[in-house]
């Protein structure tokens, strides 16, 4: 077992999840606009979308298609050697397989020090091996907090093959939330606060819906980048 994986299952922790009430978008919302021309994030009050926007990012398109499958050429034959896992029902991801990789081709690790250099400030000590996650259409990420232990101020991920609902509660205080849009070749960025003071989950695919939309997903590859505690 992965040394971080098995500490992210350790602090898991599961949060009350009661029914969000969507209400307010960051940006103007219009049922004629496709959904990734609206802001991709909406949550429980205009006032905490403010705060947490400059903790939280989603950048939309940020790889292209065929940077996209370029991952994809590197990373499939290792992931499909292994089973998805859906019988461990105390773990903090359900319906997945995973790995990680400290040495990428050119193609890949061009577009991994993009994500660095976007995501992280400069000098950053970062964790070596980027992690990647697989998700079975029927797969889920419960709400967690990355282990402070191992993990520094900043994670950042990439999304390919799915759109994807990434929700933020406040761990201490439910009522609070966001949900983000993490569209097919998203860049997101959690930092500070909205990485250490919300849980962070990837809804399935029954409670997929953005603002009133409904976000199917399918098969979801993520790839994530994370510095190290200060
Ligand atoms: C994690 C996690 C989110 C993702 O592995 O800790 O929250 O985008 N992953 O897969
Ligand atoms: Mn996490």
């Amino acid at each position: 077992m992965k040394v971080l994986l098995a500490v992210l299952k350790q602090i898991h922790k599961p949060a009350l999840c009661t029914g969000n009430p969507r209400c307010l978008s960051s940006g103007a919302t219009s049922g004629l606009l496709p959904l990734r021309d609206e802001a991709p994030m909406v949550g429980s009050s205009p006032e905490l979308v403010q705060k947490l926007g400059s903790q939280v990012e989603v950048r939309t398109d940020f790889i292209t298609e065929e940077e996209e499958a370029a991952f994809l050429r590197e990373l499939d034959p290792g992931l499909k050697k292994k089973r998805y896992e859906f019988d461990h029902w105390d773990d903090a991801i359900h319906g997945y397989r995973e790995t990680e990789r400290l040495r990428w081709g050119t193609a890949c690790e061009e577009i991994l020090n993009r994500v660095r250099s976007t995501a992280f400030p400069e000098g950053s000590q970062l964790l070596g091996p980027v992690h990647v996650i697989d998700l079975d259409k029927t797969g889920y990420i419960k709400p967690h907090i990355d282990s402070v232990k191992f993990c520094g101020s900043t994670i950042a991920g990439l999304s390919l093959l799915s759109d994807s609902i990434m929700r933020l509660v406040k761990e201490d205080t439910p009522s609070e939330w966001l949900d983000l849009l993490l569209s097919r070749r998203s860049l997101y960025i959690l930092r500070d606060q909205a990485r250490y003071k919300f849980t962070h989950e990837i809804l399935k695919n029954e409670e997929s819906v953005f603002n009133g939309q409904r976000v199917p997903r399918q098969r979801r590859i993520s790839v994530i980048c994370r510095n190290l505690p200060g």
